[in-house]
């Protein structure tokens, strides 16, 4: 396998473990591999000032802990630290919100409404979306024929997630824009910049809560007097603890899916193109050998995670390598860190599309599994496979690629491709 870096900036990673070793930096935005592999073989259990958080960077190590179900997904202490500590209270809708996500809750309920909701994305259920999603792929390479550049992130794998979204919740087609600006937003938050602006995103984010709330809640009254097939009706009709969903936490949860199931899967498709310019000989090979796409999107999710960490807090004290964690502590499991541990992956940083097994960390496992792992699979290996039939030759056709500042996802701004124009 080669990597053919088309310009492929040359990171080093930082060398002072009071800072992470550099792990919060611009070039970590860009490349956090280096200072994954720093803070791996100097201190794979970490104690960063700057997350308030234990970083968790050895393989075996993050695979353990995201099986744990002993652990707290609970993010009420991380999400007020995302906001402005004066006035806070003003802000208390806002982590109220966020607290009703069933991605943030533990235990029973947790468990119940996952159960609900899963009955929509099992691996039959979401066989029966494949001649929509393939629907959806076509429409939007079919929109793009004729054109000789266009964004393949902004045009196409942006795009895909939100729509296949939109009919899972069964929403008009045209609201996609509204839905996605929200999406980016929440996430934004959620993901948080390198360099917060903690007022501004908080007076963003109620604006944004407010108009998702106006958008959502006549929907969900609707759909309780009405009920059709999708996800949102299937969530009113639902009882978790003997109890309906209150229209709240409908609306928490929808915006949940939109958000979960949104961003991730346009950062596993818009990498996967990317990391196919970098590994020409691997796209070779896909385009060759298109059966091999089901097996290639289990590499393109271990070279790429979309998510790079998932946050869990101690509810009990424990011993982990040589650190002491306790209670109330909170851990930043390393989902991209753990995925290019050479002592489980040989050639981590090669993207192999045969690699087999390929037993990745990027959809967690266990109590908190991905919900819509099977959902994710089909779209990226719908989207990457009919895209590069349509387009077995194009190109990157631009010099920089430029990622969002953030490290806590991994997400392209932009993916300028040239293509030969029908
Ligand atoms: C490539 C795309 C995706 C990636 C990389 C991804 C990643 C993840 C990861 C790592 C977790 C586990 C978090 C943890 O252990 O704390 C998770 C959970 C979850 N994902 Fe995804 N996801 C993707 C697509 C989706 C889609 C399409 C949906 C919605 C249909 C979705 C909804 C959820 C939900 C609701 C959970 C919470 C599950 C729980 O806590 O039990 N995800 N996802």
């Amino acid at each position: 396998m080669t990597d053919t870096a088309f310009r492929m900036r040359t990171v080093a990673a930082g060398d002072d473990p009071a800072d992470s070793f550099g792990l919060f930096s611009r070039d970590a935005v860009y490349d956090p591999y280096p200072f994954y592999q720093r803070l791996r073989e100097r201190e794979p259990v970490h104690w960063s000032e700057r997350a308030g958080a234990w970083l968790i960077t050895r393989y075996q190590d993050v695979f353990d802990l995201q099986g744990r179900a002993d652990l707290s997904v609970d993010r009420t202490e991380t999400l007020w630290s995302y906001l402005p500590r004066a006035g806070r209270e003003r802000f208390s809708s806002v982590v109220a919100h966020y607290t009703r996500w069933l991605l943030y809750r533990d235990d029973a309920y947790h468990d119940r409404l996952k159960a609900l909701l899963m009955r929509a994305l099992t691996p039959r259920a979401v066989e029966l979306l494949r001649p929509r999603i393939e629907r959806r792929v076509t429409e939007l390479l079919d929109g793009l024929d004729g054109r000789e550049q266009f964004d393949a992130y902004l045009d196409f794998a942006a795009r895909l997630p939100v729509l296949v979204m939109i009919d899972l919740l069964g929403l008009p087609s045209a609201d996609e824009s509204l839905i996605r600006h929200w999406s980016d937003r929440n996430s934004n938050f959620l993901f948080q910049p390198v360099t917060p602006d903690f007022e501004a995103m908080g007076a963003e984010q109620l604006a944004n809560l407010d108009a998702q709330e106006d958008y959502f809640l006549p929907l969900i009254r609707a759909r309780r007097e009405r009920p059709g097939a999708d996800l949102i009706s299937a969530m009113v009709q639902a009882e978790v603890d003997g109890e309906r969903l209150t229209d709240l936490e409908v609306f928490a949860n929808c915006n949940m899916m939109a958000v979960a199931g949104g961003g991730t899967s346009r950062s596993a498709i818009s990498l996967a193109l990317l990391a196919l310019q970098r590994f020409p000989d691997q796209l070779a090979k896909l385009v060759a050998t298109p059966g091999l796409i089901n097996l290639a999107a289990e590499e393109f999710l271990r070279f790429e995670a979309p998510t790079q960490r998932g946050i869990r807090t101690a509810r009990a004290d424990f011993t982990l390598g040589d650190k002491h964690i306790r209670t109330g502590e909170v851990l930043h499991v390393m989902i991209g860190a753990a995925n290019r541990d050479p002592a489980m992956f040989a050639d981590p940083h090669c993207l192999d599309l045969v690699r087999n097994p390929n037993r990745h960390t990027t959809l967690g496992h266990g109590v908190h599994y991905c919900l819509g792992a099977n959902l994710a699979r089909m779209e990226l290996r719908l989207a990457v496979g009919g895209f590069v039939k349509r387009h077995p030759r194009y190109r990157i056709a631009t010099d920089e690629i430029v990622y969002m500042d953030r490290t806590a996802s991994r997400r392209l701004t932009a993916l300028p491709v040239s293509v030969d124009g029908r």
